[in-house]
């Protein structure tokens, strides 16, 4: 027995996949490897393949039936808001494309349970404070409709074929479990403020006349190792054979924090003394996304138990940790 975690090598995968070998799974790890890394996932079977590949369904199939993989995670995706509105045709061919090789392989296999990463990018720009699952989905980009379209994809082979699925829509996925396993990308707000700290730049803050409290966006912060129980909590919940009433999860905390807020916990730890650049809204940024995270509890039993101290004190330790990042001085 043993799951296939595809995507793995990534950011979030490589929390996932250390948490199945600490309980002792079997993991094949399927990526390209065009973000994560091999060293990430040491002690997995790491087999290079790009899932929307004209191969990807006949290796897929080959790989489980031998491995005897009895479930997928699904996070081998691109994930880029901006690209995806410049190259929306390759989004769809990556995201979209990707998961329907996996689920023909997983049909032909017989291998019947599903979890896929979803985003609150589904929910666009919602008219609420608190969003709920059951509100209407109105993505604003391709990227966030490629995810809409997972969700749709897996609620039809439901239907054809008896697929278990669980859609898990991550709000801002931030800090690191461990020191070793940090975001290497400098794509969201919190790498995105130490590499301009450690550059001895100001941090840049977009919009400061939202009608919130400070004026700046609000967003839920996830610390990505809760993140990572999520997805044993619904595997668990998958394998145990319940019913399935509900298939998307938000995975968020429920609770908000200003950009302005997370700005000055960054500076804060890096003991810089730097005074933001406030710059005019970006396009297309909600004032405020925050995760009802009710439903998650209520039917897998998660919660949140990190808050947002200790995503950007684990932010900092990992990149502090990571030869490849410039390194803060040491602090007085
Ligand atoms: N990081 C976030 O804040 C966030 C928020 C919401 C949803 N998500 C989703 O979570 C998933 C994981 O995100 P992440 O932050 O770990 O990103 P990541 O880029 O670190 O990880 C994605 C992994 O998938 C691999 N990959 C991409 N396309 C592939 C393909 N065609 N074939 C095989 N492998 C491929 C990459 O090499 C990488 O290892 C993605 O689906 C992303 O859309 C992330």
């Amino acid at each position: 027995m043993s799951i296939l975690v595809a995507g793995g090598a990534g950011y979030i995968g490589a929390h996932v996949v250390r948490l199945l070998r600490e309980r002792g799974e079997e993991v094949i790890v399927v990526d390209d490897l065009s973000y994560g890394s091999p060293e990430r996932v040491k002690g997995a079977a790491v087999i290079e393949l790009d899932v929307a590949s004209g191969e990807a369904p006949a290796v897929l199939t080959d790989l489980m039936e031998r491995r005897g993989v009895t479930a997928v995670i699904h996070f081998a995706a691109r994930k880029q808001v901006g690209e995806s509105v410049t190259r929306p045709a390759w989004y769809y061919q990556q995201n979209v494309g990707g998961l329907a090789n996996m689920m023909l392989a997983m049909e032909q296999a017989r291998v019947d349970q599903m979890i896929f990463s979803s985003s609150a990018a589904v929910y666009g720009m919602p008219p609420v404070e608190t969003v709920r699952e059951d509100i209407d989905c109105r993505p604003i980009n391709p990227y966030g409709e490629t995810k809409l379209i997972g969700e749709w994809m897996m609620a039809n082979a439901e239907r054809a074929w008896g697929l278990r699925w669980a859609g898990l829509r991550y709000f801002n996925v931030a800090g690191a479990g461990w020191d070793d396993l940090g975001d290497m990308a400098t794509l969201n707000l919190i790498p995105m403020v130490l590499d301009r700290l450690v550059r001895g730049e100001t941090p840049k803050i977009f919009g400061t006349d939202y009608p919130t409290p400070d004026g700046t966006c609000i967003r839920d912060y996830i610390h990505v190792r809760d993140l990572a129980t999520a997805h044993i909590a619904a595997l668990d919940y998958l394998a145990s054979g319940r019913p399935m009433e509900e298939h998307v999860f938000n995975v968020g905390t429920g609770k908000g924090a200003s950009v302005r807020e997370v700005v000055d916990k960054c500076i804060t730890a890096t003991g810089l003394d730097l005074v933001p650049e406030e710059l005019d809204r970006r396009a297309g940024d909600p004032p405020q996304l925050i995760g009802d995270a009710s439903r998650i509890t209520r039917v897998l039993g998660w919660h949140a138990e990190y808050d947002l101290d200790d995503i950007v004190s684990s932010s900092f330790s990992a990149w502090q940790a990571d030869p490849n990042r410039p390194h803060f001085g040491p602090r007085d």
